[in-house]
């Protein structure tokens, strides 16, 4: 690569030249001065490992096509490689753009910010991001932090990937689906494209099998400066590992030296609770001045970026001089794991679980699961406790748990998803036949026959596996294929606007809200919004409320709603109404005081979801049509009564099976709006099928009887002539 004058700005020799040659310095890509701030953080990056290895990265990257690149977690891979590539790229970009993707939608967020303050530019102005429902970036963007599934869906309109000149794959080792795409895609793009420069990073990788994958591509290692980390297992297996938690964590605080400590668990309830469990366990004790004050900070996905900022405060200071420290506690899903670097950690503790998504192809069921993690995730986890200084890992298990029941490695996540909406994506990318599709792990042929299955009973594909027009037009739409039918098969029942509204709540995180503390005045104000046919309606209900309210914080917080989801599934709807009017698909409201509505908006939710439907057995249990599995109602339900059928959402499998987010349907709608699935022929014997048989011979005598008297009335002798001849 050319070598550019600009590149001194970015090396270490920059932090020697003296303040008043530096102020001059005028900032390349926005052509103003750079700010004192620029200097500072300056002098932090030029003290991370990859700095030592730039000059070779570069010369990689300028001999080679592909480059792997492995490094410690917080060595400056995500902030700082991209960076490198950008002042290289600088003179030559040409309208082009450098992308780095991301698996989770908070650290493509928080690292652009972050970017954006090192480089000293407004953040989606030079540097921006993309997440879905979510793009900061301008005309001037030449550095994209994206989430992966984002870059896929551009790939969808621009098939060479053409506006990048170089794709940087972050967080590898992940395996998430749409990194496997895209890793399949880039592969075939890259001999279309000699030009493109492709780097795939991780903290922890199987550098072999990447270097095979990617045609033997160079690997550069950076070293570490990580201290040792003490790992701590538990004697005996720990009968609560969420009660273990709180109470390590506690323990930590009262009796180790200073340092943070991070907290890993599940999800978001869970994580909210550990806080308000933790921070009740440790008051008394301040109170009676044995420990130190303390800031327990949560931080999950759905979170709001201003709160996720929060886990970069520092920590509390000591209430009284020279008294006791202050400490952060940050109880975090898997994010911190190896997204998001948060210095200070001292102390970790891991139970040991995380939540995955598992699918089962045989039942057609996904969940998200709490699973137990990998050795590699364990190790990961243990190393956020050495940043910057010798640091302990607590493992809530025995070493003997970690030694035979971890797996060695995360399981890709395209071996156990329902992968219909990739298969649509890649059907689209112009892929014809799915088994040339260069997969690092081809999915299993029984999760792709079940993909393929649901896609050809949406009518997205024909029997040929080809994209039928239905199929190309819902490729458009960044949701899911049965959420996607539901939302253009709407305005044949005269309600796609409600339809729209519900798919927008339905992607949105939790709008309820329900603290443990007041469960019983949060399901008091809930119970204003319920419709009795269902929580879809219920949903629609709320959406509407809120729209009707001026002052909707205050409304929100007195009617436990949460108005960040609120409001992003009002920025969802926004956007799809833009696909929905760029496909031309009218945009039409139902009359909702008549009671035809209802039923209309509940038909329409069938014509995606006639595959989730259970139905409710003598025996008082619900049973799912085709695969006969035994389900109940989820408790979230506004259900009051058991109707005999339910089209559901969501299966959520915790120690029983639950189907959440449930309307009442009809079972007459079933034969009426999908015959082809309600094909009884193939169908398991059990009660639903017998009255799904029963109701389609009464129809088709019905049916006969109207014939009859259809022809009768046409030609009132034909009998008569019969007879007689
Ligand atoms: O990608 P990798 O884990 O190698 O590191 P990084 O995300 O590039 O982070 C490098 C350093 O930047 C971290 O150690 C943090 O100190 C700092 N950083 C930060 O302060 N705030 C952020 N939002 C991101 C990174
Ligand atoms: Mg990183």
């Amino acid at each position: 690569m050319n070598s550019s004058p600009l590149i001194e700005v970015d090396t270490p020799k920059a932090t020697q030249v003296r303040g008043s040659e530096m102020e001059d310095r005028i900032n390349p890509l926005s052509n103003i001065p750079f700010s004192s701030q620029y200097y500072d953080l300056l002098k932090i990056r030029c003290e991370l490992p990859v700095y030592d290895q730039r000059e070779r990265f570069l010369q990689l990257i300028e001999e080679n096509q592909v480059v792997i690149l492995e490094g410690e977690t917080g060595s400056g891979k995500t902030t700082q490689l991209p960076q490198f590539i950008l002042y290289e790229d600088l003179p030559r970009l040409q309208g082009k753009q450098i992308a780095c993707t991301q698996p989770r939608r908070v650290a493509a967020m928080a690292v652009a910010r972050r970017v954006s303050e090192e480089l000293d530019v407004q953040l989606g102005e030079e540097v921006g991001y993309s997440i879905r429902f979510e793009e900061c970036t301008s005309p001037k963007t030449v550095l994209k932090y994206m989430t992966d599934g984002m870059l896929l869906r551009e790939a969808m309109v621009d098939p060479l990937l053409d506006c990048y000149s170089t794709i940087i794959l972050d967080e590898a080792h992940e395996r998430t689906l749409a990194t496997d795409i895209l890793m399949g895609l880039l592969k075939e793009i890259s001999r279309k494209r000699p030009e493109l420069k492709i780097v795939i990073m991780s903290a922890t990788l199987d550098s072999k099998k990447f270097q095979e994958y990617w045609n033997d591509a160079p690997l550069l290692t950076i070293p570490g400066r990580t201290h040792p980390v003490e790992i701590i297992y538990s004697p005996k297996p720990e009968i609560s590992y969420f009660e273990a938690s709180i109470r390590t964590a506690v323990q930590i605080h009262r009796s180790e030296p200073e340092g943070d400590i991070l907290l890993f668990l599940t999800g978001e309830e869970e994580i909210e609770d550990a806080c308000f469990r933790i921070s009740n366990s440790i008051q008394p004790l301040l109170s009676k001045s044995e420990v130190g004050p303390v800031k327990v900070i949560p931080l999950y996905s759905s979170l709001p970026p201003a709160a996720q900022q929060r886990i970069f405060e520092p920590p509390p200071p000591s209430e009284t001089p020279g008294g006791l420290p202050g400490r952060k506690i940050i109880v975090s899903t898997n994010i911190a794991e190896s997204s998001l670097t948060i210095d200070g950690v001292v102390y970790v503790i891991d139970p040991g679980f995380s939540k995955q998504m598992i699918y089962s192809p045989r039942i057609r069921i996904q969940s998200l699961l709490v699973r137990p993690i990998s050795q590699a995730a364990a190790k990961q986890r243990a190393g956020r406790a050495g940043r910057t200084r010798p640091g302990k890992a607590f493992r809530l298990y025995t070493q003997g748990a970690f030694d035979t029941e971890l797996p060695v490695q995360a399981y890709p996540e395209i071996l156990r998803s329902n992968c219909s909406s990739v298969i649509l994506q890649i059907k689209k990318l112009s892929f014809d036949n799915l088994i040339e599709f260069d997969f690092m792990d081809p999915p299993v042929p029984e999760s792709l026959m079940r993909s393929l299955e649901l896609l050809i009973y949406l009518d997205a594909i024909d029997d040929d596996g080809e994209l039928t027009d239905t199929g190309e037009l819902m490729s458009q739409f960044p949701i899911d294929p049965q959420l996607t039918k539901m939302l253009i098969s709407s305005p044949k029942f005269g309600c796609s606007n409600e339809i729209l509204t519900i798919v927008s709540m339905l992607s949105a995180p939790n709008i309820f809200v329900r603290p443990s503390d007041s469960r019983r005045s949060a399901d008091k104000a809930k119970s204003q919004f319920i419709h009795k046919d269902g929580d879809h309606l219920t949903l629609l209900n709320t959406y509407l409320a809120y729209k009707s309210k001026i002052d909707v914080s205050t409304w929100c917080t007195e009617n436990y709603l949460n108005i960040k989801s609120l409001k992003f599934a009002d920025d969802v709807r926004a956007q799809l109404t833009r696909i929905m009017e760029k496909n031309a698909i009218p945009l039409v409201s139902t009359d909702l005081n008549s009671e035809s509505c209802f039923v209309n908006i509940r038909r329409a939710l069938m014509c995606g979801f006639f595959m989730q439907v259970a139905h409710l057995e003598k025996n008082d249990y619900y049973l799912t049509v085709k695969d006969n599995q035994m389900v109940e109602l989820h408790p979230s339900s506004c259900l009051e009564q058991q109707p005999e059928w339910v089209l559901y959402n969501e299966f959520v499998l915790t120690s029983r099976h639950f189907i959440r987010t449930v309307t009442r349907i009809e079972g007459e709608w079933l034969l009426e709006l999908a015959p082809k699935y309600y094909d009884l022929e193939n169908f398991p014997n059990c009660e639903g099928k017998r009255i799904l048989q029963r109701m389609q011979e009464e129809m088709e005598s019905n049916n006969q009887k109207l014939e009859k008297s259809k022809n009768q009335a046409e030609n009132p002798n034909a009998n008569e002539t019969f007879l007689s001849s």
